[in-house]
C-alpha cells in the first residue's frame, strides 16, 4: 500500500471503521480495572513487522510498535544506521530478506521509488510510512479525527454522504461533505488528501505559491485525474481565496525532511501563508473552522494561537495515528491473505 490511491473508497472506510472499534475496544482494556468486553484482535501473534526508517519519526514510530504490541506482536524497528541497507545491500536483496522474517514492512523512505522497489521484491506486504510523494497513513488519522469531531461541523448535506452506501460503516459517526482547504507546500501529506477527501464528498481548496515546485508532480496529479478527484479540487496562490468557505485548514511544514538545504528559499517563497486567525477571517472561513496538522510543527506555518487554541484538532489527530495504523497492521499483516489482494476484516 503505497498510498489511499490504491484503494477503493469502500476499502478506505473500512479501514476507518475498524480503526474507530479497536480504539472503542483497547482503550478500556489499556486500564487496569477497567470493565473491557472484547480483547483486540490478536491477528499478529507470532508475527514480526519490520520498520524500515530512513528517517526519523516519533508518531508513526511510536503508533506502530505500540499497534502491534497490542495485536500481540511485535515491531523491530531498522533505522538505517542499524542495518546494510543503502551502504553494503540493495533495496531489492533487503526487501527479500527482511521479508522472509518478518510478516509485514512499513517503511519510511527518502525518494518514492525506494518503496516502490522494496514492495517490487518484498514476498510480504509493505505499508509506506511516509515518502518523497505520499504519506497514506496521516490520512487516514486526519479523516478518523474528522469523524470523530463531526459534531462540530453543522449537520447540513448528511444525505450526500448516505449515498456512499454501506451498512457497516454506521459504526464511525457521520461526518456531512466537507470545506477543506490546504494552506502550504504540495508535498506526501497534501498529496494522500487529494485522492482521498473528494471521494468522500468533500472539496478541496489549495493554495501554494505559484512555482511548479509547489504544486503536485505530475505522478501525483495522474492519480488524481485517474480517480475523478480534481473535479472538487480548486488550487490557486492566495491563502485567503484559499480559506473562503473552510470548515477546516490544514498545513504542513513549509521544510519537509530532506529539504533542509532549501530552508531560506522556501521561507522567502511562502511568506504570507501562515495559518492565523486573521487569515481565515480575511478569507471568509466558516466562523467555527477547525484546524489539523500532521506534526512535527514549526511556528512558519501556524502561529501559537491557532495551533494551541480551541480549533485546534491536532492532538486528537496525533492520537489516531496509533488506531488508524493499528488497522492497517491488523487488516494488511495480520490478515493477510497471499491468495486475494483484498482486504479483509
Ligand atoms: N505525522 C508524522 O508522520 O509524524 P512523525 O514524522 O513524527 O512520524
Ligand atoms: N511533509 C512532512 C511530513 C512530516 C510528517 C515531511 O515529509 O517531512
Amino acid at each position: 500500500l503505497m498510498t489511499l490511491a490504491d484503494l477503493s473508497a469502500p476499502q478506505i472506510h473500512r479501514i476507518l471503521v475498524h480503526s474507530h472499534y479497536l480504539k472503542q475496544i483497547s482503550l478500556p482494556w489499556l486500564q487496569p480495572g477497567k470493565l473491557w468486553k472484547q480483547k483486540p484482535s490478536q491477528s499478529l501473534d507470532k508475527k514480526t513487522v519490520a520498520l524500515l526508517f530512513s528517517k526519523r519519526s516519533t508518531r508513526t514510530r511510536v503508533s506502530a510498535e505500540t499497534a502491534a504490541t497490542l495485536l500481540g506482536g511485535q515491531a523491530l524497528f531498522l533505522g538505517k544506521e542499524d542495518i546494510q541497507l543503502g551502504v553494503n545491500e540493495s533495496p531489492r536483496d533487503t526487501a527479500r530478506v527482511i521479508g522472509g522474517m518478518c510478516q509485514g514492512i512499513f517503511a519510511r523512505v527518502g525518494d518514492h521509488s525506494e518503496i516502490e522497489e522494496l514492495a517490487k521484491y518484498s514476498p510480504v506486504p509493505v505499508l509506506n510510512a511516509l515518502s518523497s510523494l505520499w504519506h497514506p497513513t496521516q490520512i487516514l488519522a486526519d479523516l478518523l479525527t474528522l469523524h470523530e469531531h463531526a459534531h462540530l461541523f453543522s449537520p447540513s448535506n448528511v444525505a450526500e454522504y448516505k449515498s456512499i452506501d454501506d451498512k457497516r460503516w454506521t459504526a464511525l459517526p457521520e461526518l456531512r461533505p466537507l470545506t477543506v482547504a490546504y494552506v502550504g507546500d504540495s508535498a506526501n501529506v497534501l498529496h494522500d488528501m487529494l485522492v482521498t477527501y473528494p471521494r468522500f464528498g468533500h472539496s478541496l481548496r489549495i493554495a501554494s505559491p505559484e512555482n511548479e515546485r509547489y504544486r503536485a508532480p505530475k505522478a501525483v496529479w495522474d492519480r488524481v485525474v485517474e480517480l475523478e478527484c480534481d473535479k472538487k479540487i480548486w488550487w490557486g496562490a492566495d491563502p485567503k481565496e484559499a480559506v473562503h468557505g473552510a470548515d477546516v485548514v490544514v498545513t504542513d511544514t513549509f521544510i519537509s525532511m530532506g529539504q533542509e538545504a532549501e530552508k531560506e528559499e522556501r521561507l522567502r517563497d511562502f511568506q504570507g501563508y501562515q495559518v492565523t486567525e486573521q487569515l481565515c477571517k480575511d478569507g471568509g472561513a466558516n466562523p467555527d473552522w477547525k484546524f489539523l496538522h500532521c506534526l512535527p510543527r514549526k511556528p512558519h506555518e501556524v502561529d501559537d494561537e491557532v495551533f494551541y487554541g480551541p480549533r485546534s484538532l491536532v492532538f486528537p489527530e496525533a492520537d489516531n495515528r496509533k488506531w488508524t495504523i493499528m488497522s492497517l497492521f491488523d487488516l494488511l499483516f495480520g490478515k493477510w491473505n497471499l491468495h486475494s489482494d483484498k482486504i479483509t476484516a
